[in-house]
């Protein structure tokens, strides 16, 4: 009777859930998730299903995009922090995109979206730490910056945004995300305490002021008042955040490749280039250098924060302010599809996984080699001596190689503010293990934006979910870095790898 009704009460639940979930997507109230409809796409695929109308519909540019935004009004969800009870969360790796900037590029003879970028808690978006964190950057004297990050501003700070600067979008967004780590790292699972040590925390940015205020602003969200005297920033040189080991000439060459075929993609989409020469027309330029100008990037910018997509600022009597002098969304909508298959394209041709192997190993081999040390120091019942939580604040061109060389590729582009997470965790210990040198008992999960893609990794998709092993064992990944990735590119090592002729 009990199990009965219980299993009506689950009933009645999830229909209520899959109303609501449908109709919330419905309105466009919240995204759909990408990474979900990416793997449903998948599996769809490998399973020979000819019905056509079961496929999942093709899918919405405009959409997509605003799941690109990442608008900071939307509830942070994830699963970030869950385990089986009695195991012990022992460091976690984050990695994440700079919240939403000012476009890098201009549109020529259009003015620039308007956009305040001096942070001020009374306008929209706001958090209930914007104005703590305000006053907080100011003391940022006591931190200790690596090389140039000292200069750069701890805050943005103009009243018309700069090219690429980080926007109020961006810090709030970053904030939340920090304080949904909080909440899953700190209060649960108390991974940092109240006097955590300054070893403990390992913070790295690229010199850029949009990623340097990303990683302060998910901190601050994480750990509010920080204790700068604690906090040192170190600055990594390259986007790739190769640190010392960047020097890889085939990667390079990969990279060439794919560019080819990303250029003869493009020049064969015959709607993207006559829609470029439409939109030259409209703002009388000429075609080249509209697509040189990279619109897609302005117009994103223009798009993520509800403003009318440009005009042509030098109107003539013949164009006087009508509708044919503006950029619109169906131009927009065409880049955006375009940007889509690309994306698919790229996967399948499978030359942009070779370059991202080469780009991702040496951030995925120093996360490893950390996460191995801590793993072992656990064992041996050291203290926490290591970064035991690291963040690195990064770019677009830094997650997608990682996530590529994963295997995550169905989990699109990286938005702003995207999270890719590793968590590493302890199974309850047995008297056997205690004395053991392996690192059985050790496990690894990682996710991005909140969904858990552990078994759709490369090196652990064919774990037996339901063996004795209910994670993903920290050995998979070890093995995976230092020599499993490089089947890709037919080698057995980063260094083989990189020397090796790329025809
Ligand atoms: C969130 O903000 C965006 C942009 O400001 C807006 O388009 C959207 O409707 C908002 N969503 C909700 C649920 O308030
Ligand atoms: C990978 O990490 C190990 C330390 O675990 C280091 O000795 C090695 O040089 C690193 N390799 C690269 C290519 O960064
Ligand atoms: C790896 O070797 C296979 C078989 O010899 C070949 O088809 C493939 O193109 C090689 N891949 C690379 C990246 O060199």
């Amino acid at each position: 009777m009990l199990a009965r009704s219980r299993f009506i009460l689950v009933l009645v639940v999830g229909a209520l859930l899959a109303v609501l979930s449908f109709s919330l997507q419905y309105l466009h109230l919240i995204p759909t998730n990408p990474v979900a409809e990416q793997r449903s796409a998948g599996r769809s695929r490998k399973r020979v299903n000819p019905v056509l109308h079961t496929d999942p519909p093709a899918p919405d540019p405009i959409r997509d995009t605003h799941q690109y935004c990442n608008y900071p009004n939307l509830t942070e969800h994830g699963w970030e922090g869950h385990c089986p009870p009695d195991y012990k969360l022992l460091s976690v790796q984050v990695m994440i995109r700079h919240g939403d900037r000012f476009p890098l590029y201009s549109i020529p003879k259009t003015k620039k979206p308007t956009i305040d970028c001096i942070l001020s808690e009374k306008r929209k978006p706001s958090h209930p730490l914007l104005a703590s964190f305000i006053s907080h950057m100011a003391l940022g004297g006591r931190g200790h910056w690596d090389a140039s990050l000292g200069s750069l501003p701890r805050l943005p700070s103009h009243s018309t945004c700069e090219m690429g600067e980080l926007t109020q979008t961006g810090v709030v967004r970053q904030l939340k995300n920090g304080d949904h780590l909080r909440q899953a790292y700190i209060s649960r699972h108390n991974l940092l305490a109240a006097d955590w040590l300054p070893r403990q925390l390992w913070a790295e940015t690229t010199g850029k002021s949009r990623t340097l205020q990303s990683g302060l602003a998910f901190l601050f969200g994480f750990l509010p008042h920080f204790d700068w005297s604690r906090l040192t920033v170190r600055q990594q040189w390259s986007t790739l955040f190769c640190g010392q080991s960047c020097d890889c000439p085939a990667r390079n060459r990969y990279l060439d490749q794919e560019q080819r075929r990303q250029y003869r993609q493009r020049i064969a989409d015959a709607e993207l280039e006559r829609t470029y020469v439409t939109m030259a027309k409209t703002l009388g330029v000429a075609t080249k250098t509209l697509r040189a100008a990279n619109p897609v990037d302005a117009l994103l910018c223009h798009f993520c924060h509800g403003l009318p997509f440009p005009c042509s600022s030098t109107q003539t009597s013949s164009n006087a302010p009508d509708e044919g002098a503006c950029l619109t969304l169906e131009h927009f909508a065409v880049i955006r599809r375009q940007q889509k298959d690309d994306e698919l394209e790229r996967r399948e041709a499978g030359l942009y996984r070779r370059y991202a192997v080469l780009a991702a190993h040496p951030y995925l081999n120093r996360s490893a080699a950390r996460l191995e040390r801590i793993a072992r120091g656990s064992q041996m019942r050291k203290s926490k001596e290591d970064a035991v939580f690291a963040l690195a604040s990064a770019h677009d061109v830094t997650m997608a190689p990682l996530l590529s060389a994963l295997g995550l590729e169905g989990a699109g582009f990286p938005k702003f503010a995207a999270r890719l997470v590793f968590e590493l965790w302890s199974s309850p210990e047995t008297k056997e293990r205690r004395s053991d040198r392996k690192l059985d008992n050790m496990f690894i999960r990682v996710l991005y934006n909140g969904e858990d893609l552990t078994f759709d990794t490369a090196f652990c998709r064919e774990h037996n979910r339901r063996s004795t092993q209910p994670l993903c064992p920290l050995g998979n990944f070890l093995s995976f870095v230092r020599k499993d990735m490089f089947s890709v590119v037919n080698a057995t090592s980063y260094q083989q790898a990189c020397h090796q002729t790329v025809l």
